[in-house]
């Protein structure tokens, strides 16, 4: 997860950035605290896991979260995970992150207290919470671009404090929190907080993937592999994983992949040409983030096709223009939404889709920084997504 990883916050540092002209705005504070956060004249106290600087965290004790605006929610965290945004984080990559924050923005959990304007969710409620924090009334939530919330965004673990602790306070909780129906898998669906939309919304649905037709993802970690078990809704003739990792694309194949190439082996263009009749893929996804993959899907998509793009980039990349022009091509690119979750919780309890495939390790929460130590070594240590338990 280095090199993609590492041009990874560039794009959401900007993103943020812009975004600093419009300050995170939050419910008016007309608060009533249903619960004080002190015990004895003493503040509540909980473990979070807090970024201190590049390559500084440490587990330790921070005040437990407070209802702060009326439509928050205070959940106690059951399961969350790591993602490679975090890892961009600890190395600095995005400033805006302070010193004192609780990272994650993934997870699941119990609602422990809702605040007066909250209507969806009542203490006790199981519930998954999506990496995009949205207040549903703005002009970017009504097209559903919740990304573009202009009262959130992504600011879990980013502009507030995250999952990676023992309670997370959770604002316009009535839109940015799922009910987990009885008797759900809960660890699965912590997949459903990021890697499952990020997959199926930025590379399928942007890639207009239809049946019949021939998919190219570049990139087989577990944004990959989302977009490559939710490609198959469907049902594509082929689809042709590409990375430089043979652990990777083995478990692609055991995901569904018709096809697999190591581009570091493998002449990636011409083995794709051979694959399809010599025109190219008919959805090329780049789930990367670095230029010289990019460039690959442009040399991959056959004429009409789609270039849809989920990498993080840091970096500008070329523009093929001068063989593109005629192609009748696409180029889609987009930040994840989660506009789909619902749907994709449906699907999960169907049973047609399994998230849980993507997750490899297992620890407690408190042993956090040892999970940080095992993700921040995926190829080594075969690690796809880890869960933590809070026990
Ligand atoms: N658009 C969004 O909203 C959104 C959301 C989440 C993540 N992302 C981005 O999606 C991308 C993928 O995320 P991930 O967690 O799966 O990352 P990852 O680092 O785990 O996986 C990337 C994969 O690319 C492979 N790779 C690296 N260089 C390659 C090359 N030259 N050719 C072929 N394969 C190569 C690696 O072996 C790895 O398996 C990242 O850029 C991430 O920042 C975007
Ligand atoms: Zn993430
Ligand atoms: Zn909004």
């Amino acid at each position: 997860m280095q090199p993609t990883l590492h041009t990874s916050l560039y794009i959401l540092k900007s993103y943020k950035m812009n975004r600093t002209t419009t300050p995170v705005k939050t419910a008016k504070p007309t608060v009533v605290l249903k619960e004080s956060n002190k015990e004895n004249g003493m503040h509540k106290t909980m473990k979070a896991l807090v970024y201190h600087g590049p390559g500084r965290k440490s587990w330790e004790d921070k005040s437990k979260p407070t209802i702060e605006n009326p439509a928050d929610v205070i959940v106690k965290i059951i399961k969350t995970t790591i993602c490679g945004t975090d890892l961009h984080i600890l190395k600095g990559d995005v400033p805006e992150v302070t010193l004192g924050r609780i990272l994650g923005h993934e997870g699941v959990g119990i609602v422990e207290e809702a605040g007066n304007a909250v209507t969806d969710f009542k203490k006790g409620d199981h519930v998954i919470i999506s990496c995009v924090t949205s207040c549903g009334k703005c002009v970017y939530c009504k097209r559903s671009m919740y990304s573009h919330c202009v009262n959130g965004g992504w600011i879990l673990g980013h502009l507030i404090d995250g999952t990676q602790a023992e309670y997370v306070r959770i604002p316009y909780a009535d839109n940015s929190l799922y009910h987990i129906p009885e008797g759900s898998d809960e660890e699965a669906l912590v997949m459903l907080s990021d890697i499952l939309p990020t997959g199926f919304e930025c590379g399928v649905l942007n890639g207009k993937v239809q049946p019949g037709n021939t998919v190219a993802i570049v990139g087989s970690g577990p944004i990959g592999l989302a977009a490559l078990l939710t490609a198959q809704f469907y049902s594509p003739a082929e689809i042709i994983m590409i990375d430089s990792d043979d652990n990777r694309l083995a478990t692609a194949k055991t995901f569904g992949a018709t096809q697999t190439i190591n581009n570091s082996k493998e002449n990636a263009i011409e083995r794709v040409k051979e694959l399809t009749g010599g025109i190219g893929v008919d959805t090329a996804i780049e789930a990367v983030g670095i230029p010289a993959t990019f460039e690959l899907c442009q040399s991959l998509v056959a004429p009409g096709g789609v270039i849809a793009n989920i990498g993080v980039h840091g970096k500008s990349v070329e523009l093929h223009l001068e063989t593109l022009w005629s192609k009748n091509i696409t180029i889609t690119t987009r930040l994840v939404d989660t506009a789909t979750t619902p749907m994709l919780l449906n699907i999960v309890q169907s049973k047609k889709l399994d998230p849980k495939l993507l997750i490899t390790h297992q620890f407690k929460l408190r042993d956090i920084i040892k999970a940080y130590d095992v993700f921040q070594h995926a190829a080594k240590e075969k690690a796809l997504k880890v869960i933590l338990t809070n026990e």
